[in-house]
């Protein structure tokens, strides 16, 4: 547990909301419009490995008057760092317990729940919880298909997904290393996450396939991040937790990667690629 830091989640933050498909959050968003009315208020929104917050961040400010989140996470910490995120985002704090917090953002007053849960293990029970929308960011290359099997089958609500890396890494100038980090990266990201061998990389095309098998309707389009204000921490942090991967896959070794590190903190330009997709209940 505690594999993603609150510094790397604040880091990317910026970036993954900049990368984000509109055309699947326009497609999220007409859908909901149809089904709760164009306010959009009154909506219950479950969002799994919610981290700091930042998909909440994310999708508030499209949604309408009041609003009810529940947070999950099984890492404590990150709770904790989301109640603190979302306090120093919001313009009033109207009230917290132990275990919840309502906000004022603008004028959508949200009522956020924090639950700390393992969704390796309790999935069913997470996802018996009132929900008009299912919510997660950068969450699904983590699982395997056998946990995406079980997921939509219990699955009784529109899902929006967004920012499953899909296996695209690039860099310009380029590198001679850039192909075989990229091949290792994508087999370390295949490795075990706690739910079992994870999908990594082909994570969005299977999580797309197995809802539209289950009759839902299927919109996913690409979310790269391409990074051009270089150097930058994000980046920096991001090319070192790729050569930390990569080292522990032994396809190259500490000198070839520290080449490779020193090579690219002078990049001019990173892309690194994202499925975004919303599924519509059928
Ligand atoms: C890449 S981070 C994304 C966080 C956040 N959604 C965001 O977009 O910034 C993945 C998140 O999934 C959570 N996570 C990983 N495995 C989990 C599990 N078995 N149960 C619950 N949460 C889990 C991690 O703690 C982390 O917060």
């Amino acid at each position: 547990m505690g594999e993603f830091s609150a510094q790397w989640l604040a880091l990317r933050e910026p970036v993954d909301h900049a990368a984000r498909s509109a055309r699947v959050r326009d497609v999220l968003l007409a859908d909901l419009r149809k089904r709760h009315g164009e306010q959009l208020s009154g909506l219950s929104i479950l969002d799994l490995g919610c981290g700091s917050g930042s998909n909440l961040r994310a999708i508030a400010p499209h949604l309408g008057g009041q609003q009810r989140w529940c947070l999950v996470d099984y890492d404590d910490a990150l709770l904790d760092a989301a109640r603190l995120a979302l306090k120093a985002w919001a313009h009033v704090v109207v009230s917290e317990t132990t275990d919840s917090l309502q906000i004022m953002y603008g004028d959508r007053d949200i009522e956020i729940t924090f639950r700390s849960a393992d969704l390796s293990g309790d999935l069913q029970t997470v996802l018996a919880w009132p929900a008009d929308l299912v919510s997660a960011s950068a969450l699904f290359d983590l699982v395997s298909r056998q946990w995406v099997d079980r997921f939509c089958d219990a699955l009784r609500t529109p899902l929006y997904a967004v920012l499953s890396f899909d296996g695209q890494m690039q860099w310009e100038p380029e590198h001679p290393f850039d192909q075989t980090v990229r091949q290792a990266f994508c087999m370390h990201q295949a490795t075990d996450k706690g739910f079992g061998a994870a999908l990594g990389p082909s994570s969005g095309r299977y999580l797309c396939d197995a809802l539209k098998q289950r009759a839902f309707e299927v919109t996913i389009d690409k979310s790269p991040w391409q990074i051009e204000d270089l150097p930058s921490a994000f980046h920096d942090m991001l090319i070192d937790g790729i050569a930390h991967a990569v080292l522990e896959t032994g396809s190259l070794g500490e000198a070839d990667m520290d080449t490779w590190l020193a090579y690219h903190r002078r990049a001019s330009l990173c892309l690194i690629g994202h499925d975004d997709l919303y599924a519509s209940v059928p």
